[in-house]
C-alpha cells in the first residue's frame, strides 16, 4: 500500500517533488525533442497546488549528448502551466536552499539537473541514500516527499529513495495512475507474449529481458534499434564493432542470452542505412565495416508485423530506427500501426515512443501507454522496484503515527 497526496493537507507545505522530465533531446538542434514527461509532471504540481513546490529531475547522464540542465525544461514546464517558475541553476548549494526558505504559498522553483549531484549519480540502500550530502543538505528544507518519477523508479538514487526514507512520503498522480494501469493490465494479460525491444539503453535491457522471458511475459523478443546490432553482432551477422560502450561485455551477453533461449528472439535480416543522409536498404549479409544502421528492412518489417498481427499482448520499448529523421521512421512507424491494429493489449513504453505515437495521431490507439522506459519492464518482471518499495515502507511509518 502507498500514500497518494490525497492522504496530505499539502497547504504551505514545503514539497519535494521529484519528477522525471528527462526528455529526449534532439542531438543536432539541442532542443527538447518531446515534451510529454514536462507535461505528465503539470498533472501533479496542479494537484499540490496551495504548496511550496520544488521540482526537481534529471536529465541525461553525465558524459551523453543529451545531459544538459533544466533551463530549457523551465522554459516548457511555466507555459504549460501558465504559472512562473523559478529556474534555480543550483541543486544542494545556498543559492537553491536560501531560495526555497524564502518560499510562498503556491510558489515553484524547478532545481536545475540532480545530476550536477556527484551522489545522484549513484544507486544506494535507502539509509545510505539518506545519509548522502544531498538530502543531507536538502532534507530540513522540506515538509513533504511526493515521488512521481515513474520512469526512474528502478533507480535507488539518494532523490529517489533518501528523502522518502525521512520525510512523510506519497506517489505523485503519474505513479498513482501507472500501478493501478499496470497491475489492471498485468491480471488480465494474454499469451503468446510478444517484446519489441529498441532503443540504446542496452546493459539496462538485457537483465530486464531475461526476467520477461523467465516469468513468461516474453514469447516473442523482435529486436530493433541498438540492442538489435548488438545481438547480429552476437549471431556474427555483423562483424564489425558497434563503437557503444562495454561493448564485449554486452555482446556475450547477447550471445548467451541467445543460447540459453534459442527460440525467443528474431533479429532483423535486413536494415536501412544511412548514406549521406539517404535511406539505403540492404541485406544484413551485405552491410560494411562503415555502415550506419539506422532503421529496419521491409522484409524485417513484415516478419515483425505477422508476428505481432497473432500476438495476445504485445510491450514495444524504444523505436525501431532514428525515426526523428523522416527517412529513418519507417519501421518505428510501420510497427506502432500494426499494434495499433492488432487485436492484443498493447503496452507502449519510452519517451521516444510517446513522441512518436503523438506524431503519428495513434495515442488512442494504444493500450497503455507510458513514458517509462527500463523501469515499466522491471515492473512487469514483477521486480519491486526501489521507489515502489520505499514509498510502501514510508506509508507503514505514517500509519504507525497516526
Ligand atoms: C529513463 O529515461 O529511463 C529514466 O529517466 C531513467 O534514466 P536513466 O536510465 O539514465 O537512469
Amino acid at each position: 500500500m502507498i500514500l497518494t497526496i490525497d492522504d496530505f493537507d499539502v497547504r504551505n507545505k514545503v514539497t519535494f517533488l521529484r519528477v522525471d522530465m528527462n526528455c529526449p533531446i534532439d542531438p543536432i538542434t539541442m532542443e527538447i525533442a518531446g515534451t510529454k514527461r514536462i507535461e505528465e509532471a503539470t498533472e501533479t504540481i496542479n494537484a499540490l497546488n496551495d504548496a511550496k513546490i520544488v521540482v526537481a529531475s534529471h536529465q541525461g547522464r553525465v558524459g551523453n549528448k543529451d545531459y544538459t540542465s533544466m533551463k530549457k525544461h523551465s522554459a516548457v514546464l511555466e507555459k504549460l502551466l501558465g504559472k512562473k517558475i523559478q529556474y534555480v541553476e543550483d541543486v544542494i548549494g545556498t543559492l537553491a536552499s536560501d531560495k526555497i526558505k524564502k518560499m510562498k504559498k503556491g510558489e515553484i522553483i524547478l532545481l536545475d539537473n540532480l545530476r550536477l549531484c556527484a551522489e545522484e549519480n549513484y544507486e544506494f540502500a535507502p539509509n545510505d541514500a539518506s545519509n548522502t550530502i544531498m538530502v543531507q543538505r536538502l532534507v530540513k528544507l522540506f515538509d513533504i516527499c511526493v515521488l512521481d518519477s515513474f520512469p526512474s523508479a528502478h533507480r535507488s538514487h539518494p532523490s529517489i529513495v533518501g528523502f522518502s526514507n525521512i520525510l512523510p512520503s506519497c506517489a505523485g498522480k503519474i505513479v498513482e495512475r501507472e500501478i493501478k494501469n499496470l497491475n489492471k493490465i498485468i491480471t488480465v494479460a494474454k499469451a503468446p507474449h510478444v517484446v519489441v525491444l529498441g532503443g540504446s539503453k542496452v546493459i539496462d535491457r538485457l537483465e530486464a529481458i531475461k526476467l520477461l522471458i523467465n516469468n513468461g511475459r516474453a514469447d516473442h523478443v523482435l529486436l530493433t534499434g541498438v540492442i538489435g546490432n548488438v545481438f547480429m553482432r552476437a549471431q556474427g551477422r555483423i562483424k564489425s564493432p558497434l563503437g557503444i560502450k562495454r561493448e564485449e561485455e554486452v555482446v556475450a551477453k547477447a550471445h548467451s542470452l541467445i543460447g540459453t533461449y534459442p527460440d525467443v528472439f528474431s533479429t532483423p535480416v535486413d536494415v536501412a542505412i544511412n548514406k549521406e543522409g539517404d535511406r539505403v536498404e540492404l541485406d544484413v549479409r551485405d552491410l560494411n565495416k562503415y555502415d550506419e544502421i539506422n532503421d529496419l528492412g521491409p522484409k524485417t518489417i513484415e516478419y515483425y508485423n505477422k508476428i505481432i498481427s497473432s500476438a495476445g499482448t504485445v510491450f514495444m520499448s524504444g523505436p525501431a530506427g532514428f525515426f526523428e529523421r523522416d527517412n529513418f521512421s519507417v519501421g518505428t512507424k510501420s510497427i506502432l500501426n500494426s499494434l495499433s491494429r492488432s487485436m492484443a493489449t498493447s503496452i507502449v513504453s519510452g519517451g521516444h515512443l510517446n513522441y512518436a505515437l503523438k506524431k503519428y495521431k495513434l495515442v488512442n490507439k494504444i493500450n497503455h501507454i507510458s513514458t517509462a522506459g527500463g523501469a515499466l519492464i522491471l515492473y512487469l518482471t514483477g521486480k519491486k522496484l526501489p521507489m515502489i518499495e520505499s514509498l510502501e515502507n514510508a506509508a507503514i511509518r505514517y500509519k504507525k503515527q497516526v
